[in-house]
């Protein structure tokens, strides 16, 4: 089949001219490109897209300002300021662990809450063991004290005896007292005991002396405390 005459510009196309020219222009279309009627390139949309995509990310690098070499006085600057912080972050750290109590309550080395001053044994009944805090609460007529169950010898632990109203070592038979002062034996002190505090409306309104006195109070508002973290040892003998 005879290929149609070229058109020439100016000149009406015939029917042939004008199906080549379409087909022409289709085939060049799914190519990226085509010409138009006056043989010109024309370019479909994805060119011209990725053609301006170009041209904005050529206009954007040539605005950007190269980066400035950071001056001695700025470098200082950063370097101060970056210490500070680090100072700073450390120091709310330490401060919030320091606040933080070791031991939680009820556990021994912290604080155990006994209730009312009202709800401890009486002055002639023997004492009571607080096995979690590890010590004997024992009641006199001075008052209230909370004995470390510990003998002062060689560390066993010693037990109360309602046949001779005292404390007696099963070990080397050291004996004490109900209020923990030394009998006999080889114990080299009394016994020891921890701190108790008398709270009322969560202030401490009293607490053991570090002599070792007891505690009491005739407020029935009272509430006993026993500190297992601070322990007093007894007087030598
Ligand atoms: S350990 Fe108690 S008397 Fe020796």
């Amino acid at each position: 089949m005879a290929q149609p005459k070229p058109p020439v510009a100016g000149e009406e196309l015939t029917p042939e001219q004008r199906k080549f020219l379409e087909q022409k222009r289709a085939q060049q279309a799914t190519a990226g490109e085509y010409r138009s009627d006056q043989g010109a390139y024309l370019k479909s949309g994805r060119q011209q897209k990725q053609e301006r995509k170009e041209e904005v990310k050529a206009a954007r690098e040539a605005a950007r300002v190269p980066p400035q070499p950071m001056t001695r006085r700025e470098f200082l600057n950063y370097a101060w300021g970056a210490a500070t912080a680090v100072l700073l972050v450390e120091a709310g750290i330490a401060s919030f662990m320091f606040a933080l109590p070791r031991f939680k309550e009820g556990e021994f080395g912290g604080l155990f809450p006994l209730g009312p001053i009202t709800g401890m044994p009486s002055a002639d009944a023997p004492p009571v063991r607080n096995l979690d805090g590890q010590f004997w609460l024992s009641m006199d007529t001075d008052g209230l004290r909370a004995l470390y169950r510990v003998c002062t010898h060689l560390g066993c632990l010693y037990e109360w005896k309602d046949q001779t109203f005292r404390f007696e070592c099963p070990c080397h038979g050291s004996k004490f007292h109900k209020n923990g002062v030394y009998i006999e034996g080889p114990a080299p002190r009394s016994l020891d005991q921890f701190v108790i505090l008398l709270r009322k409306n969560g202030e401490v309104v009293a607490q053991t002396t570090e002599g070792g006195q007891a505690v009491s109070s005739s407020d029935p508002d009272v509430e006993v405390v026993v500190d297992t973290g601070k322990k007093l040892n007894g007087p030598s003998v």
